[in-house]
């Protein structure tokens, strides 16, 4: 579906690593991804994490979740941006999707926290907003929010790392840049990755040096094993940094290459009985993974299918609210996001997939269709 490529510096900066003896959590890798990957997304700050999961839950502990607090984050998603805010036992409060984008519903979030402020009822105190599968958020309700209420925002930009907006106030920014905080994960099938991996950005320096305190054991700096919170064990290691600065040098290669291949599916696919992405007229995506709508409520049928012949094709997320530890939790109604499941199907989108491996997805694609319809 995504797989991951390494053609480029990856085994000369492991070996200076490994030569260097620094393979943990400090080293001069792990500084240059940091100032390399904010210089590109255009954030002030950036600090490395384990992982995609590790930056969504130190984030919003920054950013003030915790007991008591409550999240407001979207129902279509994968179960790590639920997870995030459980962790800090904030209470989840879910927001269904809008069918332009597969987003969150920020205006039906909009909607709903402005009657509550009116009649002096609980609102969110935070948001956590996820671009999902490279298309960016409508964002400008929320930054409204913001300024209305002060609802901090966080961004969950794992998969939508550089994807912009046109339009608005957002115009010219990159995924995760426009929130208090931006998250992004480098797990094996995004669109690069250290392993396993993640970063949080930021364009405020306290924030962005709590987190950094938080994901170091909270080990306040030049003291002996003094450590003033409780922290984690959350850097992302020197030897992940050097992988991560070589596929940052081919990320916009790896972009420039996932929108040619969006480019030749809608070509390939456009008459077939289904709808393509989300591409809204104030936004650039990056087709992160290219994912269609199925006219028919068959998308598990026309992956084994597929599989049959050797494409491999997947279902969209089941929405956080149908997962088991989120069954009772409160959200804001609506029916998008199960019927993106009931529909949603995603396509081999690897920038290693080469024209011919494209039009034989499409045609297999095709063949399912015709057979399933
Ligand atoms: C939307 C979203 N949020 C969070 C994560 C978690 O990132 P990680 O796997 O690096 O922990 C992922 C992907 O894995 C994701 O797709």
């Amino acid at each position: 579906m995504s797989e991951p490529s390494f053609d480029g510096n990856e085994a000369a900066y492991l070996k200076e690593c490994l030569d260097s003896g620094y393979v943990s959590s400090v080293g001069a890798f792990v500084d240059r991804f940091e100032r390399e990957f904010a210089a590109w997304v255009g954030s002030p700050y950036a600090v490395a994490c384990a992982s995609g999961t590790a930056a969504l839950h130190v984030a919003l502990r920054v950013a003030g979740a915790g007991v008591g607090r409550l999240v407001a984050v979207s129902d279509f998603t994968f179960i790590a941006s639920a997870n995030a805010v459980s962790y800090t036992g904030a209470t989840v409060l879910l927001v269904d999707s809008e069918p332009r984008t597969w987003n969150m519903d920020t205006e039906l979030l909009r909607d709903h926290v402005i009657r509550q402020a009116a009649r002096g009822a609980r609102i969110p105190d935070l948001v956590e907003v996820v671009h999902v599968l490279g298309h960016p958020a409508d964002i400008e309700p929320l930054l409204e929010l913001r300024n209305r209420f002060g609802i901090r925002i966080v961004e969950d930009a794992a998969e939508a790392l550089g994807a912009t907006w046109y339009r608005g106030m957002p115009a010219g920014k990159s995924a995760g840049t426009v929130g208090d905080l931006g998250c992004y994960s480098f797990n094996g099938n995004k669109i690069i990755t250290t392993g396993a991996g993640g970063m949080i950005t930021t364009g405020d320096p306290d924030l962005a040096a709590r987190a950094r305190h938080l994901t170091t054991q909270a080990k306040v700096p030049a003291s002996s094993y003094v450590h003033d919170e409780v922290g984690y064990n959350y850097r992302l290691s020197n030897l992940s940094a050097g992988l991560g600065v070589a596929q940052l040098e081919q990320l916009d290669e790896r972009i420039r290459l996932k929108r040619a291949i969006a480019r030749r599916y809608a070509e390939q696919l456009g008459e077939l009985p289904l709808r393509l992405p989300p591409h809204c007229e104030w936004a650039d995506p990056t087709y992160w993974l290219y994912s269609v709508l199925l006219d028919a409520e068959a998308p598990d049928t026309v992956v084994a299918r597929l599989a049959s012949v050797d494409v491999e094709a997947r279902t969209v997320w089941r929405p956080i609210h149908r997962q088991p530890p989120y069954a009772y939790t409160p959200r804001l109604r609506g029916s998008v996001a199960d019927s993106l499941h009931q529909r949603g199907l995603s396509l081999p989108s690897s920038v290693q997939l080469t024209p011919e491996q494209q039009r034989r997805v499409s045609t297999e694609l095709a063949s399912a269709l015709a057979d399933n319809g």
